[in-house]
């Protein structure tokens, strides 16, 4: 189960919908990086995911918890021990030191530990800074406090707005690794951005656009053709259910590739006849290749470059129209495929790269 589900979440402000049917998942340990125009709904997502506010239609799960069911107290119990926050405007209490501002968030988390909280800053590189008030410490610093602070009580999923956009180059990449090792150590990031090169060192990005997601996150036509082919196998071929943090399932939904029937994903009309094409493709290249190159495949059926469209019913042709790839998965007759004989369907798997 992915750690943050949301189906059709929608947020409006009187006639403004800052989110806007936005479905998506994102899976424990990812880092995701959540990009998009200002006013796009970036900000309004991680308050709802934070519990400070709540959607307005639609549903947003975390850690299988339902947060509309809560109540503001059990809001407030889970954001306590569910997540760490980072805001660019630091909110640290301008008249208590770097320690003082740590061992509160320790007193709204019942466990004012001083030992603890000087630890804290210390893995953040403020071991000598324990006694400075906020106004005494640069930008970095401030940012590095509020990383201690939202690390407090380890929550497993932190979520960061625009956490480098009010510190120069070299506070930018010190709270960067901060959060990288964060994320090393098994904690959830979800980084809101406005830079490209932030972004890009997240696993996954997030582009909003007027509340919902911009169309075809994935990286080019090769990573489309992957990912439909991936979920060929599982939606069609093996029938299993696919979540909406699945690579690529969230932004197929948003192109209408996909979507939901009787609460399960599955493909549309246009999904299918676009994915059984590319699998098609994949497949004959597989055989293509296995056969005349003796090259030796992937050991997952899906990974090969697709012959180029256009060029399959030749390629089949050529292969005598295989009924199977070598992986031992079917490939589907094409229009010139009308005498191949039929062939048993697959049992077990044939040798790679035979
Ligand atoms: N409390 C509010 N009342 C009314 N409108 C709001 C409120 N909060 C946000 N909005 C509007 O919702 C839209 C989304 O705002 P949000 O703060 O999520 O954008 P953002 O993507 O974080 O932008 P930025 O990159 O500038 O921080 C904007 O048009 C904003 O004006
Ligand atoms: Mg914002």
């Amino acid at each position: 189960m992915a750690l943050v589900e949301t189906e059709a979440l929608s947020r409006r402000f009187g006639p403004l919908r800052a989110l806007d049917e936005l479905t998506l998942g994102i899976e424990q340990g990812d880092w995701v990086a959540v990009t998009g125009p200002s006013g796009s709904g970036k900000t309004t997502l991680l308050n709802i995911l934070s519990g400070l506010d709540r959607p307005t239609s639609g549903t947003v799960r975390v850690g299988g918890v339902d947060l509309a069911g809560l109540s503001a107290r059990e809001l407030a119990g889970y954001r306590q021990r569910t997540v760490g926050l980072v805001f660019q405007q630091f909110h640290l209490i301008p008249y208590l030191t770097a320690l003082e501002n740590v061992m509160l968030a320790q007193y709204v988390h019942s466990m004012t530990d001083r030992g603890e909280a000087e630890e804290a800053l210390r893995k953040v590189g403020l071991g000598e800074r324990l006694g400075h008030l906020p106004s005494q410490l640069s930008g970095g610093e401030q940012q590095r406090v509020c990383i201690a602070r939202a690390l407090i009580n380890q929550p497993p999923l932190i979520l960061a707005d625009e956490p480098t956009g009010n510190l120069d180059a070299v506070n930018e990449a010190v709270v960067m690794s901060l959060l990288a090792d964060l994320h090393q150590r098994g904690h959830t990031l979800i980084l809101v951005t406005h830079d490209p090169a932030i972004a890009a060192r997240a696993g996954r990005e997030i582009r909003l656009e007027h509340g919902r997601l911009a169309a075809v996150g994935l990286q080019g036509d090769l990573e489309l053709q992957a990912v439909l082919a991936d979920l060929w196998q599982r939606l069609e071929e093996d029938g299993e259910g696919v979540s909406v943090a699945r690579r690529g399932v969230a932004e197929l939904l948003a192109d209408g590739l996909l979507a939901f029937v009787d609460g399960r994903i599955a493909f549309t009309e246009r999904g299918r006849a676009q994915a059984s094409a590319v699998v098609r493709r994949i497949r004959l290249a597989e055989v293509l290749l296995a056969r005349t190159l003796d090259r030796s495949l992937a050991e997952e059926c899906g990974r090969e470059t697709p012959v180029a469209a256009g060029f399959e019913d030749q390629v089949c042709a050529f292969l005598d129209h295989p009924a199977l790839c070598p992986h031992g998965r079917p490939i589907a007759p094409g229009p010139g495929c009308c005498d191949r004989e039929e062939v048993p369907a697959a049992s077990g798997t044939l040798e790679v790269g035979a």
